[in-house]
């Protein structure tokens, strides 16, 4: 398998030092050296001696193997050796594919996105989509095969009550409709309405859910209409975000109906789900029980989602699941791997990839202004038409048409970096113009950055341009490779939190280094050929890069903007 190069270093100081934990760090700054390790701290706790001499001695060793073509090694007074890339090691490195073998086809399971039907996808599915399809990108680069779910939410007792609301109103939900979850939410809100006056209703709303549980063909038939018209208006919305909902494996929360019984009936045996209050239960360490049956017999969120899992580890044996849903639902999570491992399911590595609010411009969780939960095509179209000023006054020249094709891929690539740039744990702000802004760090600044590429590779003929071995970037360039060669060891990290941030901000420095050496080197008016070709292959490995990264976080590349 190729190995990154932080890889090689790493298993060169293993190798000198013993120390089967050893790291290689990436230094703050350049004067310290590409990478480093601490490892001599270590050894010298182990065997007594002073950290600087056993890096003195580590470092004659490392220079005894093939390390030393890639790297020079310096011993700091403190006792860190620090390496520094060797110019004509570098000047390969970048040259070659960037691909990685991480996963050797381990299976990973990405759920994300999981909207309600019959309601309109909200700001918080938007993080999850964002966040999930991202990280389904970059396992799938390092050579994991994924499976990406999307766990609708369309089983509960609320789809009795939009069942007797539409029989009392009569709805219409063919999914030609141009907003059918405009009028589910209609009927919705018109039963609560109703509610105050009718208390009855709330019964007949659970003789409609009982019904539907029991295959009532008419219930069945209105749910269907729910569900496929909600799925149709989701579909328009994915296309939007650019997200691939054929690649989805759609399974919700209703698929799993006909297996709660048979289930629950287990885990009664197992010993594990007992009766508490007419309410069954498992009990679990340190935390609250998980609710498998109300007392009115109805199953519940936890249930499907045990049924869920037990279907995601028998049917596809995964490596992995990562359940990318909001902070909000911690303890549900913990609660479901808890379950999990009394029964005995612990072949998978289960993670909860948690994500903050969205929070508006004043710094409060962003809602309209009745203080409701922001339907996302409404973000969308806001973000759309700011990027289509911005693009007006960069272009003028531009066709209507081109117009509204760049400004929407522009006003994806706002909101979907604006998300991942940050720790995912953490609340995000819409700042919409901070978000649109072409020179500060915004999805749009490195799409612009790589348009401004794009245009001087095309105007010199798009290459590759030949030069000669010994031909090298000056210190610019160099600061340029050094760069280039962490770009696997980023996505590597990417996994390891399940977070997206190190990735983006890799994107942003490299964008901001390229224009820097654009604007302090010659390159389309460089007189000497072989220069200028050097510098001409170092911005298209720089394009290439930005392009693919971007296309990780779901961000399209334009060639202008
Ligand atoms: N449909 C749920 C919601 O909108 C999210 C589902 C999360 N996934 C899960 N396996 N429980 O809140």
């Amino acid at each position: 398998m190729a190995k990154t190069v932080k890889q090689l270093l790493q298993e060169y100081v293993v190798g000198a030092s013993g120390i089967s934990t050893a790291e290689i760090i990436i230094p703050p700054d350049l004067k310290l050296g590409d990478y480093a390790t601490n490892v001599a701290f270590i050894l010298a706790k182990q065997e007594g001696k002073k950290p600087a001499d056993v890096a003195g001695e580590l470092k004659e060793k490392l220079l005894g193997t093939d390390l030393a073509k890639m790297a020079d090694v310096e011993v700091a007074p403190t006792g860190f050796i620090n390496f520094f890339l060797k110019t004509e090691f570098l000047d390969e490195e970048i040259k070659k594919d960037k691909k990685i073998d991480l996963g050797q086809g381990k299976k990973v399971i990405v759920e994300y996105s999981s909207p309600n039907i019959a309601k309109p996808i909200h700001i918080g599915h938007l993080r999850s989509t964002i966040i999930g399809d991202a990280l389904a990108n970059v396992y799938e680069k390092l050579g994991y095969e994924v499976v990406r779910w999307n766990f609708i939410g369309d089983w509960g007792t609320q789809f009795g009550k939009l069942i007797a609301a539409d029989k009392k109103w009569h709805g219409n939900f063919s999914d030609t409709l141009k907003d059918p979850i405009q009028e589910m939410l209609r009927l919705y809100v018109k039963f609560h309405e109703e509610l105050k006056n009718n208390p009855e209703l709330e019964k007949e709303g659970q003789k409609e859910f009982k019904k539907l549980e029991t295959g009532d063909e008419e219930n069945l038939i209105i749910w269907k209409s729910f569900r496929s018209a909600s799925l149709a208006a989701f579909r328009i919305i994915f296309n939007k975000l650019g997200i691939d909902s054929e690649k989805f494996v759609i399974k919700g929360e209703s698929d799993y109906e006909p297996r709660l019984k048979p289930l629950i009936e287990e885990l009664k045996n197992k010993g594990l789900a007992i009766e508490s209050e007419g309410a069954l239960i498992v009990e679990l360490e340190n935390m609250p029980p998980a609710l498998l049956r109300k007392t009115d017999g109805a199953t519940l969120y936890m249930t499907r989602d045990i049924a869920s899992l037990e279907d995601r580890i028998q049917n596809y044996n995964p490596a992995k699941i990562l359940y990318v849903v909001a902070n909000q639902q911690a303890l549900h999570f913990e609660q479901l791997f808890a379950v999990a491992k009394k029964l005995g399911w612990d072949s998978t590595e289960l993670s909860h990839v948690k994500f903050g609010m969205v929070l508006g411009e004043d710094g409060k969780k962003l809602a309209t202004r009745e203080g409701k939960v922001v339907a996302l095509q409404e973000v969308i179209d806001r973000i759309t038409s700011l990027a289509l000023e911005t693009v007006k006054q960069k272009s003028a020249d531009l066709s209507e048409e081109d117009e509204n094709k760049i400004a929407h891929a522009v006003a994806i690539s706002a909101l979907k970096y604006n998300d991942l740039k940050q720790h995912p744990h953490t609340d995000i702000q819409f700042d919409w113009k901070a978000m649109l802004d072409l020179s500060g760090n915004s999805g749009p600044y490195i799409q612009y950055t790589y348009a401004r590429l794009a245009n001087i590779l095309s105007k010199a003929g798009n290459g590759p341009w030949e030069t000669s071995a010994s031909a090298s970037v000056d210190l610019e360039g160099k600061l340029i490779e050094r760069k280039l060669v962490n770009y696997l060891d980023v996505l590597i990290e990417c996994t390891t939190p399940n977070a997206l941030n190190g990735l983006a901000l890799y994107l942003y420095d490299l964008s901001a280094l390229a224009n820097r050496f654009y604007e302090n080197v010659r390159v389309l008016d460089e007189p000497d050929t072989e220069k200028k070709n050097a510098r001409l292959n170092l911005i298209k490995v720089v394009a290439d890069n930005l392009k693919d990264g971007l296309g990780l976080l779901g961000i399209q590349t334009l060639e202008r903007i």
